[in-house]
């Protein structure tokens, strides 16, 4: 059934019929989109997801120390799979008693709350399907510990950064905390490397976003008439994953009740993803009245995890 006022619906009118065209990354994350990428993180180009654990692994004891929280919520949990080892670590202290694993994809988010009540009899898994720029379902009670791993953060565009870290300080109170994961300034080289893999696992996973518009909204977008083009934008560092179309195209999109029209070299902005300096992220979460307590980062230097309070 065509719902035309469906948030999907809504952001294809607003973001085929504007200039230029751009989608919201959050439509990447179907089912199929999940689980490329997931694969995504095990390509051995793409460095966030081991820098990432590698921190945790290092860290977790201390980060489940400084905040002494009794409830963890995962922002865009997916697989949860990194989060073990945060997990682990408060299992070692014997302090969690509830975790809510909150992601768009029902399925991914289905398989991990299973795997997790196995891990953690103990704990109170409560998954819960959400789109964290819609809203944040922070349960009530305990001290929570906010995680938002993986360098999603850095999905947002500055404006929209700033509202939603304001969002989190609102859906906070005094003593809950807040861990932000953020991928660093590295070389061009290896920014591109990870966002064009050999296997060629990224390009399907943007590609994908036609296809979830094509079954939602019955849309006739053809897939192979649309070239993957990450771009490093050096100045505002950051990768800008675009979508060129390779020809002047009219596609149809009944569920939106828009028609995308398209000259030839045209493209779609589908994801951004930010790097940050190592202080960047403190100094912007102090901005909306957050207090950084630490920031770790890898050995390499290339991902940071900034822990803040609710002062
Ligand atoms: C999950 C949003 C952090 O920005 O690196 C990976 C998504 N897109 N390859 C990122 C992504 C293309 C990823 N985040």
């Amino acid at each position: 059934m065509l719902d035309l006022d469906s948030p999907l619906a809504m952001d294809v009118r607003i973001g085929m019929t504007r200039y230029p065209k751009r989608l919201p990354p959050r439509w990447l994350y179907d089912e199929t989109g999940s689980r490329l990428f997931d694969e995504i993180t095990r390509l051995p180009e793409y460095y966030p997801t081991e820098a990432e654990r590698h921190i945790l692994r290092e860290h977790a004891a201390e980060i489940v120390h400084l905040s002494g929280a009794t409830t963890v919520v995962e922002l865009g949990s997916g697989t949860s799979d990194k989060t073990t080892t945060l997990l682990d670590a408060f299992a070692a202290q014997q302090s969690l008693r509830a975790f809510v694993p909150v992601d768009v994809s029902v399925e991914v988010l289905n398989e991990a709350t299973h795997r997790l009540r196995a891990r953690y009899p103990w704990v109170d898994v409560t998954p819960v399907v959400a789109d964290f720029t819609e809203s944040l379902p922070i349960p009530v009670g305990g001290t929570r510990l906010v995680a938002f791993l993986g360098g999603t953060l850095g999905n947002f565009y500055p404006d929209e950064r700033r509202l939603f870290l304001e969002h989190l300080a609102r859906a906070t109170t005094s003593g809950d905390y807040i861990l932000l994961g953020t991928d660093i300034v590295k070389s061009a080289d290896r920014l591109i490397a990870a966002y064009a893999d050999e296997a060629g696992v990224t390009e399907r996973f943007i590609l994908n976003v036609l296809n979830v518009i094509n079954n939602e909204l019955d849309a006739r977008f053809e897939p192979g008439t649309f070239q993957y083009i990450p771009i490093w934008d050096a100045p505002n560092t950051r990768m800008d994953l675009r979508l060129r179309s390779l020809c002047d195209q009219q596609v149809p999109i009944p569920g939106a009740r828009v028609t995308a029209s398209f000259s030839e070299g045209e493209e779609i902005r589908v994801e951004i993803s930010t790097k940050f300096r190592i202080t960047d992220v403190a100094e912007e979460c102090a901005a909306v009245g957050l207090a950084p307590i630490r920031t770790f980062t890898d050995p390499a230097g290339d991902f940071a995890l900034t822990l803040v309070r609710h002062a």
